[in-house]
This record gives C-alpha cells, sequence and structure tokens, in this order.
C-alpha cells in the first residue's frame, strides 16, 4: 500500500519509532563524513523527490534535498508560482503528471486539504512538509532532539507557550502516539484545533491548557514555542499584544526543569516570543534540531519508500 506521509497519524507510533531509530542509526553512522556523501547503503540510489513550495522556506527546502543526496538519490524544487500550478492547473492533474515523472512529491501550501487532495491522485508517496494544519516532519526532528538530550518520550513533560499553531498540532499528535504530556499555555482565542487536543487525550496524553505560562512551564522538561505570526498570517498589533505574556525568557525558562530544553522550529523573531539569553543560552538545543530536520526526514523517506 501507498505510504503518504501527510500527518504523524498516518504513520501510527511503531512507525514513528522505526523512524526515530533509522534516523539515530543513520545520523551516528556518518558524523565525520562530509555533507554531500551519500550513506554506505544509499537507499534511493536513482530515486527523485520533487518538492513543491507555496511558502516560503530555508530548513525544509535544504534539509530535504541533502536527505536524498544522503540517501543516494536527488531532489528537484518546484516554485508553485512558476509551475502551471500557480497558474490554476489542478492538484489532481499535477499528481498524476508528477507521479509519472518522479518517485515521491513534497509539498508545502498554505491549505492542508490540497495535500490531502495530491494525496489521493499520486501514485507515489507525498509528504507534508508544512501546512496551515501541520507540520510533521517537524516534529519527527524534535522528537530525535528531545531523545539525542537523553529523555524518553513517554511520560515526557512538554510546555508550549504562545500561538496554537500548525506546529502545536503535530506536537499534540506526537504526544498521542508516542505518550508524553503537554502544557499548552495561550492567550484567550489562540487555542488549538481541538482535534488536536482530543486526539492526544484519547489517545493517553495528558494536555493540559492554561492561560498561565508559568504554570505551564512549572516543572516541564521541555519548553517549546514558535512565531507569533506564521506565514499567511496577518501580522496584527491585537494579536501580538496578546502574546506578550507568553515570551519564554529567562525569568519563565527557571521555572522549568534545571536540566529542560528549549526547542525552536525556526525561524526565530528574538525579542518577541524569545529573548537572546533563552535563544543563545545553554538550555536552547535549537541548531541540533535544524539539524536534526535531515536526519529525521532521510528516515521518514525510507519509510514512506517502505524500506524501514
Ligand atoms: N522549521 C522550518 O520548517 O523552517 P523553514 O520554514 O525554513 O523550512
Ligand atoms: N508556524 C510557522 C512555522 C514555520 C516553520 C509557520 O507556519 O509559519
Amino acid at each position: 500500500m501507498l505510504r503518504h506521509f501527510t500527518d504523524l497519524v498516518d504513520a501510527g507510533g511503531d512507525a514513528i519509532a522505526a523512524i526515530l531509530n533509522d534516523a539515530m542509526d543513520r545520523k551516528a553512522a556518518r558524523t565525520t563524513w562530509p555533507k554531500g556523501r551519500a550513506d554506505a547503503d544509499a537507499p534511493l540510489q536513482g530515486r527523485v523527490l520533487a518538492m513543491i513550495f507555496e511558502k516560503s522556506s530555508t530548513r525544509t527546502r535544504v534539509s530535504f534535498d541533502m536527505a536524498m543526496r544522503q540517501l543516494g538519490g536527488s531532489a528537484l524544487i518546484m516554485e508553485s508560482g512558476s509551475t502551471q500550478l500557480g497558474r490554476g492547473e489542478t492538484i489532481a492533474d499535477t499528481a498524476r503528471v508528477l507521479s509519472r515523472m518522479v518517485d515521491a512529491i513534497m509539498i508545502r501550501t498554505d491549505d492542508h486539504a490540497k495535500i490531502e487532495e495530491m494525496a489521493r491522485h499520486a501514485t507515489v508517496p507525498v509528504i507534508n512538509g508544512l501546512s496551515d494544519q501541520s507540520h510533521p516532519c517537524q516534529i519527527v526532528a524534535d522528537l530525535l532532539t528531545v531523545i539525542e538530550q537523553g529523555k524518553a518520550l513517554p511520560g515526557l513533560e512538554v510546555a508550549w507557550l504562545g500561538d496554537g499553531n500548525n506546529v502545536l498540532h503535530s506536537i499534540l499528535e506526537a504526544a498521542g502516539l508516542m505518550k508524553f504530556n503537554v502544557r499548552v499555555a495561550v492567550p484567550d482565542g489562540y487555542e488549538p484545533d481541538a482535534r488536536f487536543v482530543g486526539f492526544a487525550r484519547e489517545n493517553g496524553s495528558r494536555v493540559t491548557l492554561t492561560r498561565d505560562a508559568r504554570e505551564a512551564v512549572a516543572g516541564a522538561d521541555i519548553v517549546v514555542t514558535d512565531t507569533w505570526v506564521s506565514m499567511g498570517q496577518a501580522h496584527a498589533e491585537e494579536k501580538i499584544r496578546a502574546m506578550l505574556p507568553y515570551q519564554v525568557n529567562a525569568g519563565l525558562m527557571a521555572a522549568a526543569r534545571p536540566d529542560a530544553r528549549f526547542l525552536h522550529c525556526l525561524p526565530a523573531h528574538i525579542g518577541e516570543e524569545v529573548t537572546a539569553e533563552v535563544f543563545e543560552g545553554p538550555q536552547s538545543v535549537v541548531f541540533d534540531e535544524a539539524e536534526n530536520r535531515i536526519h529525521a526526514q532521510k528516515s521518514v523517506l525510507l519509510w514512506c519508500f517502505g524500506l524501514i
């Protein structure tokens, strides 16, 4: 059966665990190698990934390209504005054409329904490279980063501060699948979609929703935030004002466990959702997290091809 990676729940907990194990093994096997050299087994030799971008990207673009190189394959980038998609060709036709030409498709879009539509019509794996709803590849990298920090996922206490956005939705899916707990501190009106909270809770995760940032962070193992204004959203003063009490600063970090780590998917807005002191401080692992996009996505790709 075709394996799409449109959201973490499509893969399921066993697959996520296998993806994380494979990512750790592959990362360990090439620590001193030049970044463009293929892994010894080059498991995706001859395979090509097409990447469609309807939104900006640095990490997703470069990490998928490098992931394909390290797996022995290659990638090509399609900026949707310079393709016929940008002139109204349907997702269905684009999916069928690309399926005849490449071996897998990654899409970053403003509308999650387009990813689902692509998956319905493609006959090759489709990967969600971020939508307005979710960012599953990011969270695989985040879980890898947490494990590297010596923390087990079951029972982990994760505090999310700020906007209840796409990244939080994928964290909530991961929480249900991998059995960790999430304390969500967001202002009134910026809560995550109740479906994701419901999924986590129904699957044994303890999810706390609070307006109090300090309450969420108290005793947390992981503190995570993201931009207050996601791509495609208006930069509303009213929203920024509402977010101010949720800034991750040194005072707030001090309420977490002493060995807590700070995560941010990047790009960061220093002085808004996080201060320089925390971002550059000893608890911050944001650049490990960014590098791990490559390692995580290699194993996501291998899962899509049925190789793990
Ligand atoms: N974190 C992340 O997805 O970064 P980019 O927007 O640069 O791809
Ligand atoms: N929530 C952010 C994540 C960027 C990687 C956005 O959607 O813009």
